[in-house]
């Protein structure tokens, strides 16, 4: 006893709790990632809150974080209980990936989800090949606004959840497929729905949720995005044949089928879904959120794209190293990267300033553990300020500005920086990594080779400050594209 008395007393500090509400009046929830680089200049750089009764800590800076998730990767493996993810059907045994509680059913997800993306081509040519054919339907459509301005949000969404659909259900949608644009827009108000005060809130007093018509109504959408992926599921079924493996699904089935006699097992049908919507859900919004701040970085920073160049170091490199590599003839291929340094630099720096998941996925301790010479408890909720990371003031050269050259030596090649962690890291690092990192790459470059980006004359500049739902994501804003 008078052991874990000590320990506790080297709890983070962190700001007064009131009594039922803790801490929560202290969070900007539409802004968490300042709030908590905010509180962190008070308190340091970990920090303890208090959700309700929850006891929430949160870590920020490169060192901590490294601490956290790669020296001590299994402490911190865990995931809190999210009861507000019930009423789309996850339970004991159907916990998906993202959310599932660190254990034997996450890993055995994990390992399949991973094993099975990789057999059908993530990271290899294969899948580049679909990639590169998809950024060419993209590029068509966007041809045929024929240079008016246009919103390039939901043809950008469309080409990029096509890659992932293809994957995992051996299906994609065409552009102007009405349902399919329903879904993504649902998709973007789905993630707005876990964002605000009111799911938090939902999250520490789960007994709320039972209130008739409350999951119903606060999470509309999330309900509505399962219900098209169930129903992608379904019709797969009905084609279903178990000697053939066409996609992520067959592979789920037939294992599914081997798993019958084992009660408990993780591949049950439920599961299917909830896989599947996880997927589906993560690797749409967070990629062609990506390409759109990459496209609006290029113009309000036209140094990087457009002659005449005001520095001429900066000078239209994208354009000239696209034009030098690949030319205008051939689709852009992985194996181009490595000859492409400023491009390479140009994303990484997107990802680093877009800073597009600013408070990462919340961890759980999953043991008692230390932090920074701090005692956390097993059980304790864990925010990895990743925003604090990318833009750590102790790493970066310019961590406000936008400036490829992080990612430069003095000769102009390209150099991996440790602090670049949009991915996060350790045992919960991002699963779709490699797919995310080609998807950038084949992108952004058959997007460049094919169009010069323009802001319309009649357009205000664009903000650069994000919107946050859980993802950090670019204010509407309109484009126009001239063909090279
Ligand atoms: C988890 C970022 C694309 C699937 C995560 C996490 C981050 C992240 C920060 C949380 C890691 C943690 O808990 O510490 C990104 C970014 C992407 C991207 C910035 C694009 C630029 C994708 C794609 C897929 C995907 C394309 C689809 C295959 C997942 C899954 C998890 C995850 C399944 C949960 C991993 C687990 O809990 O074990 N991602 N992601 N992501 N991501 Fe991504």
């Amino acid at each position: 006893f008078l052991k874990r008395r000590k320990s506790w007393s080297r709890y983070p500090p962190g700001p007064t709790s009131l009594p039922f509400i803790g801490t929560m009046l202290q969070i900007d929830f539409h802004n968490p990632h300042l709030s908590f680089t905010q509180l962190s200049k008070k308190y340091g750089n970990v920090f303890s809150l208090q959700n309700c009764w929850r006891n929430l800590i949160v870590v920020n800076g490169f060192k901590a974080v490294k601490e956290a998730l790669v020296q001590k990767s299994e402490d911190f493996a865990d995931r809190p209980y999210f009861p507000i993810y019930e009423h789309l059907g996850f339970g004991e045994n159907s916990e998906g990936v993202m959310v599932a509680r660190y254990g034997q059913d996450w890993k055995e997800q994990r390992r399949f989800a991973f094993s099975t993306l990789r057999n059908f081509g993530m990271g290899k040519k294969s899948l580049a090949q679909r990639v590169t054919e998809e950024a060419g339907f993209l590029c068509s459509a966007i041809c045929s606004e024929k240079g008016r301005p246009f919103d390039p949000h939901f043809l950008i969404n469309n080409a990029v959840s096509n890659v992932i659909c293809s994957l995992v259900y051996g299906e994609r949608f065409d552009y102007d497929n009405k349902k399919f644009q329903r879904l993504l827009h649902l998709s973007e108000q789905a993630l707005n729905e876990e964002a605000g005060f009111l799911p938090q809130l939902l999250i520490v007093v789960p007994w709320l949720l039972r209130i008739p018509g409350v999951p119903q109504r606060v999470f509309r959408s999330q309900k509505a995005v399962l219900d098209f992926t169930n129903e992608l599921v379904k019709e797969h079924r009905t084609t279903w044949n178990p000697a053939e493996k066409r996609d992520f699904t067959d592979a789920f089935l037939q294992e599914i089928e081997k798993a019958k006699e084992h009660a408990g097992s993780s591949f049950n049908d439920n599961n299917l879904c909830m896989v599947t919507f996880d997927l589906f859900s993560a690797g749409t919004e967070t990629t062609s959120t990506t390409l759109r701040w990459a496209l609006l970085y290029l113009l309000l920073h036209p140094d990087i794209q457009l002659p005449p160049c005001p520095q001429p170091y900066h000078s239209c490199k994208v354009h000239e190293e696209i034009d030098k590599v690949i030319g205008r003839d051939r689709s852009p291929q992985m194996e181009d990267q490595a000859n492409m340094p400023y491009t390479n630099a140009v994303i990484h720096e997107t990802q680093r300033y877009g800073d597009i998941v600013p408070v990462g996925f919340p961890h759980m301790t999953y043991r008692d553990t230390e932090l920074q010479g701090f005692f956390i408890p097993k059980g304790t909720t864990v925010i990895t300020n990743l925003s604090s990371v990318l833009k750590d003031e102790t790493v970066w050269e310019k961590p406000h500005q936008f400036y490829p050259e992080h990612f430069l030596d003095a000769d102009g090649q390209f150099v991996k920086r440790e602090a670049f962690l949009p991915f996060s890291a350790g045992r919960r690092v991002c699963l779709g990594e490699q797919l995310a990192r080609m998807e950038l790459f084949l992108f952004f470059t058959s997007l460049l080779q094919h169009f010069t980006f323009r802001l319309p004359e009649c357009q205000a500049r664009p903000r650069e400050v994000g919107r946050f739902t859980l993802i950090l994501a670019p204010h509407p804003y309109q484009i126009q594209a001239v063909p090279r």
